[in-house]
């Protein structure tokens, strides 16, 4: 594994070491906004870099240096990502992101808590062969349970489907080609039927890398859409629904912190 030299600039995301005071954790979002409103509840946050959509910024939890790095949507530029943030040394990633859920108990407005992915997501197989599993780290999943607990908010502990798609492997038929291919109309029956929660599409990536780098990861998604019950996204929900994963996924930082710390 490469470290990069102190003053080496990362290619996409912009960043070098000498630029992040020393940040052994990220938190990864895939939307650039939403990067915005995770820095801002952080201690003395301020803007890094914003190269090809990839915003981040500096923070702190309790004098600990955090960098919020954007991903962009999907396994492959979670990959470039997730690639640069390693050899400046980061080693532990937290996404805080959006899904569907696919249970009818999973409502919208509530979160998941992800334990492993089923790897759809197309990029962990550039890595690893199927049958390698996709697997938080159990600390931060811990850390992330007790946070939403603490926080009262309605949260699902279990298996997210990453998905290399939004549409067709998310078995979505309203879409601009109004198609799902054979190899994917029937799964979202038969990922609910094996307990699967929801649909995003990074976590499996995510994962995977973390686990090949020995590194750590984990994942926390808020509920947008209901799939059991329609397509759309609950634009109405989402809103508030982010909100509570971004303040869940920034207090579970701050416990693992704390437990670090003895
Ligand atoms: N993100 C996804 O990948 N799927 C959804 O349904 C919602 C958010």
């Amino acid at each position: 594994m490469r470290v990069a030299a102190h003053d080496e600039v990362m290619y996409h995301i912009e960043l070098s070491r000498a630029m992040i005071d020393g940040a052994v954790t990220a938190i990864v979002p895939g939307a650039p906004e939403r990067a915005k409103a995770i820095a801002e509840r952080l201690d003395r946050s301020r803007p890094l870099a914003d190269h090809r959509g990839l915003a981040s910024y500096l923070g702190y939890i309790d004098n600990a240096p955090v960098i919020v790095q954007t991903t962009g949507m999907g396994g492959p530029t979670l990959e470039i990502v997730v690639n640069e943030l390693l050899m400046l040394g980061v080693r532990t990633f937290l996404r805080v992101g959006t899904t569907g859920s696919i249970q009818p108990e999973v409502k919208a407005g509530s979160l998941v808590i992800t334990e492993g992915a089923v790897r759809i997501d197309g990029t962990s197989d550039h890595y690893a062969p199927p049958a390698y599993p996709a697997v938080a780290d159990l600390d931060l999943t811990v850390a992330l349970r007790d946070a939403a607990r603490a926080a009262g908010v309605p949260h699902a502990v279990g298996i997210t489907a990453s998905s290399a798609s939004f549409y067709a492997g998310q078995q979505r038929f309203d879409s601009g080609t109004g198609w799902v291919p054979r190899a994917f109309r029937g799964s979202l029956d038969e990922w609910r039927g094996l307990g699967v929660l929801n649909y995003e599409m990074e976590a499996a990536t995510l994962f995977t890398l973390a686990r090949i780098a020995r590194a750590r990861a984990g994942c926390v998604c808020a509920v947008v859409a209901e799939r059991d019950a329609s397509e759309a996204v609950r634009r109405d929900l989402l809103d508030a629904a982010v909100d509570a994963a971004v303040a869940v996924g920034v207090d579970a930082l701050r416990r693992d912190l704390v437990r670090e710390r003895g």
